[in-house]
């Protein structure tokens, strides 16, 4: 089985959330059942940086600009990048100008990506031909649509929705230059309140379609979660699933993990007392074993919640709890949990920017994360968390409901619990679950301690997730061409191929071509995404 991951971050190549962490360890553990998996990202700086040694693979003429593929190998994952210096090589983040706004032709960037994943499904690169292209999110949500209009036997299509609030919005002005036919632009297309969804497109021209986590599956279906897109979802009902993230225990994992002072495992925990010390003093706090730390790691935005946690702060530090945050985004937000740090010396420390490190420091310090999300696709934060036995206080939505059990009654009885749920998402349940917690804590350190193990002891792993996505490429049928209702020859500047492709046919091209410098242009994510 071949597959072509496409996506706009990877792990550890270039992240600003999830998405790169899925998108760099999902294709080791298809590895690890047998299929042969390469990734396709733009040649960000930061790519390039991290890549090294590439080989030219291809060279194109997309969208009136030349790009070149370079094949290349990092951290175990088999690269494609697209270098395309016009609309890749540029500083700040993946979807943001260094000032915060979004680059103004980020749809034509990423249309590019998904122009190029359509021809490599289609013609192949360096003798290689995908049986599946897997896309992303909204920047590779044109793909399986360039796919469907080809005209030659092309990979099956799979589309997975990381989060539906990205929708890759763009005005109908833009269907020439994305080479969309006007005849796509309809209510049951690509066509979303006047104006065009990339994400959309994804949803509805792919063969199969996917999210996360079985709960937000099901939200999609709904309204309240569907964001204006639970009709499209609906419609693909049949070939909708919902399948939950797992983990990279290479890289989250407290018995190995190089980024904390002290490793530890379930049966010694001494480790983790040892890195509650470091990350207290990290974060200025008083360092006191005594008092439960909890934590936030997270990007500042609406769907994160964090503006319902200010509102209980109160409550945490007077019962005798500490808070640790590590997040960017929201300028409102940055400067309310300044002011907190600021007015709780000792109690409350903050860091806003990005920095991994502090992030697995975080991890494997705190007592406890907090995350009182009001959607949320997966969620990793609480499954690295439950791996390092940091008990999860998590609204219960989407993948946050999926994997932490709540220590009720019923499941101490059981001794099944792992964390603490609450629902609706207000602050008044928060202030609940997290007065719940620091009782447990002080009242009760012994059932605490068995809830870190049970914790510790879930499989959040990628193995069973991942054969499920290989069952799904599985099922696809063989390879197809064109869309259902006989395709008209695409508009001029598609991607998709319109003479018979060679499948597997070999378009390396000799030259080797050093990788750019790495630019340490990266800043810290606003938002962390591109809305569209
Ligand atoms: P989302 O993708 O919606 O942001 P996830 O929980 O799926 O949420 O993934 C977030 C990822 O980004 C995790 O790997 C988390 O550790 C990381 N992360 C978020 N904020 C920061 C930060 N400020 N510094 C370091 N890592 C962060
Ligand atoms: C998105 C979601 C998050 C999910 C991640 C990876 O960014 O917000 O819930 O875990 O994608 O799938």
């Amino acid at each position: 089985m071949r597959v072509l991951f496409v996506a706009s971050e990877c792990y550890p190549l270039i992240k600003t959330g999830g998405l790169a962490d899925v998108v760099g360890a999902l294709p080791q553990a298809l590895g690890r059942l047998g299929a042969e998996v390469r990734v396709l990202l733009p040649n960000y700086p930061e790519v390039a940086g991290a890549l090294g040694g590439t080989r030219v693979v291809g060279r194109f003429r997309e969208r009136g600009g030349d790009v070149t593929l370079l094949a290349g190998e990092a951290s175990g994952l088999d690269v494609i990048a697209l270098d395309a210096p016009h609309l890749f090589d540029r500083p700040g983040s993946p979807y943001h100008m260094p000032d915060g706004q979004d680059w103004p032709d980020n749809h034509v960037r990423f249309a590019t990506l998904s122009g190029i994943a359509a021809r490599i499904g289609c013609e192949g690169v360096a003798g290689w031909r995908p049986d599946v292209v897997h896309a992303h999110d909204w920047q590779a949500g044109l793909a399986p649509f360039y796919i469907r209009l080809a005209t030659v036997p092309c990979a099956r299509t799979v589309f997975t929705i990381h989060n539906m609030a990205y929708q890759g919005v763009v005005p109908t002005t833009e269907l020439d230059t994305l080479g969309i036919p006007s005849r796509f632009y309809t209510a049951d297309g690509m066509e979303y309140w006047g104006a065009l969804s990339l994400l959309k497109s994804g949803i509805v021209y792919s063969d199969r379609v996917t999210t996360v986590s079985p709960t937000y599956a099901q939200e999609l279906r709904t309204g309240e979660f569907g964001m204006g897109l639970e009709g499209a979802v609906s419609a693909r009902a049949k070939d909708f699933a919902g399948i939950l993230n797992g983990i990279d225990d290479t890289v989250w994992n407290p018995r190995t993990d190089r980024l904390i002072p002290a490793t530890y495992s379930p049966r010694d925990l001494s480790g983790k007392a040892a890195d509650k010390a470091a990350l207290q003093a990290a974060f200025g706090l008083d360092v006191d074993p005594s008092r439960p730390v909890f934590t936030v790691i997270s990007r500042l935005a609406y769907q994160k919640g964090l503006d319902i946690l200010l509102a209980v702060l109160p409550e945490l530090i007077e019962r005798g709890g500490q808070l640790v945050l590590l997040g960017s985004g929201d300028p409102d937000l940055q400067r309310a949990y300044m002011d907190a740090a600021a007015g709780h010396p000792g109690r409350v420390g903050v860091r806003i920017g990005y920095d991994e490190s502090l992030s697995h420091l975080a991890q494997a310090g705190a007592d406890a994360i907090i995350i009182p999300s009001r959607f949320e696709p997966c969620g990793l934060t609480q499954l690295y968390a439950l791996a390092y036995g940091t008990l999860p206080i998590v609204a219960r939505t989407g993948g946050l409901a999926d994997t932490v059990i709540d220590a009720n009654d019923a499941a101490l009885a059981r001794n099944i619990g792992t964390g603490f749920v609450f629902y609706p998402v207000n602050a008044d349940r928060l202030r609940f679950a997290v007065e719940r917690a620091i009782a447990l804590w002080y009242g009760a350190p012994e059932v605490w301690r068995r809830l870190q193990v049970n914790a510790m002891a879930q499989p959040v792993g990628w193995h069973a997730s991942a054969e499920r996505y290989l069952d799904l490429y599985r099922s696809l049928p063989g390879e197809g061409a064109g869309a259902p209702a006989q395709p008209e020859a695409p508009a001029e500047k598609s991607a998709a191929p319109k003479k018979p492709a060679r499948p597997r046919a070999a378009t390396a091209a000799p030259k080797a071509k050093p990788a750019t410098a790495a630019r340490k242009s990266r800043k810290s994510p606003t938002s962390g995404k591109n809305g569209g």
